[in-house]
């Protein structure tokens, strides 16, 4: 019989025997495949687990800081790399959805090789692969599925050449987060929303600046707190907000603005591949609307998004 128990005591001497007395680098993105993997592999192999966590400045409002914070307390070998700077020069001026994801995958693998070159004789490249992405290639979260979509091109990077060790590869979503509630695992972590490895990149059409990045950041942290304090965040599949290249006309004091305007997005789904809106209450959606307009300076609408999938995509690059 399948019990997370079960399985947490296999892998963990399965990876004993498999990684030995070997070092193992491994990319955590915050989200939950990655995360379990590398409490796993530090329970088989304690210090010789080496994680590197990569700010890419895409990322939600906080969540660098507090999310390496977690990983410290959870006991992991864990060095956080503020790589901001790097990843928004490389975008500037770059509107195209693909060129950006392309962009940021390319620039992920460079700051990761940088990192795991300092990693003396590493032998194993870790990965929060599941089962889905196994079958599918083109997966859903995080540095390891970026790693993936970017296999066969040109040169490998060094930390390719390393041996791949993947403990979730036979594992569902929901069966992962039971692993992870087995290991004591924090549950606001194992319920943490889908994030895509782009991050805000795909949130922001058109080009992006630090500006619009720090916009975008307030609007999303707004939204997410207020779904969370009304008891809605479980209930939703992912949510987040997108910024829109248009200004439009709005009125504050005498005064007429002509300022951005923020698409809300919250949808229900399984796996993501097909997906519904959700109905949030109209009291919620007035206040959170309220909010984002009066706090955040450069905003002056906000619209929500009542598309479903497909024909309509979750992000909207
Ligand atoms: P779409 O927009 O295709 O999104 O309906 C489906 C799911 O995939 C996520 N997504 C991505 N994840 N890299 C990722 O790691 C990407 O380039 C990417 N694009 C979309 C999206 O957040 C949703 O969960």
């Amino acid at each position: 019989d399948w019990t997370p128990y079960n399985f947490v005591e296999m892998t963990v001497n399965d990876l004993k025997e498999q990684v030995g007395n070997d070092k193992v680098v491994l990319g955590l993105s915050g989200g939950v495949d990655s995360s379990v993997a590398a409490v796993l592999l530090n329970k088989a192999i304690g210090e010789n687990l080496h994680c590197i966590f990569v700010n890419n400045g895409l990322l939600r409002k906080y969540e660098f800081e507090s999310v390496l914070h977690q990983y410290e307390g959870m006991g992991l070998n864990v060095k956080g790399v503020d790589a901001s700077a790097r990843f928004l020069d490389a975008l500037k001026g770059v509107d195209d959805p693909e060129q950006k994801r392309k962009i940021i995958g390319r620039v992920f693998i460079e700051v990761f090789d940088d990192e795991a070159h300092k990693i003396t004789d590493a032998k194993w490249l870790g990965q929060g692969t599941i089962y889905p992405d196994v079958i599918e290639s083109i997966s859903v979260n995080g540095p390891s599925a970026t790693i993936k979509s970017h296999h066969n091109v040109g040169g490998l990077p060094d930390f390719m050449k390393l041996k791949v060790v993947e403990p979730l590869r036979m594992l569902f979503k929901d069966e992962v987060r039971r692993v992870g509630a087995s290991l004591g695992m924090n549950p606001e972590l194992l319920g943490r929303h889908p994030f895509p490895g782009p991050g805000l990149a795909i949130r922001i059409l058109g080009d992006i600046t630090p500006e619009k990045v720090a916009v975008l950041q307030e609007v999303d942290h707004i939204f997410i707190t207020n779904l969370k304090n009304w008891g809605l965040y479980d209930k939703v599949w992912q949510a987040g907000a997108m910024l829109l290249p248009v200004n439009s006309v709005g009125v504050m004091g005498d005064e007429r603005t002509y300022e951005k305007c923020v698409a809300l997005r919250a949808v229900e789904s399984t796996d993501g591949m097909t997906a519904d809106w959700v109905n949030l209450p109209y009291e919620f959606l007035q206040k959170t609307s309220n909010e984002i307009i009066n706090k955040v300076k450069g905003v002056n609408r906000v619209v929500y998004d009542i598309s479903s999938k497909p024909p309509a995509t979750i992000e909207w690059e």
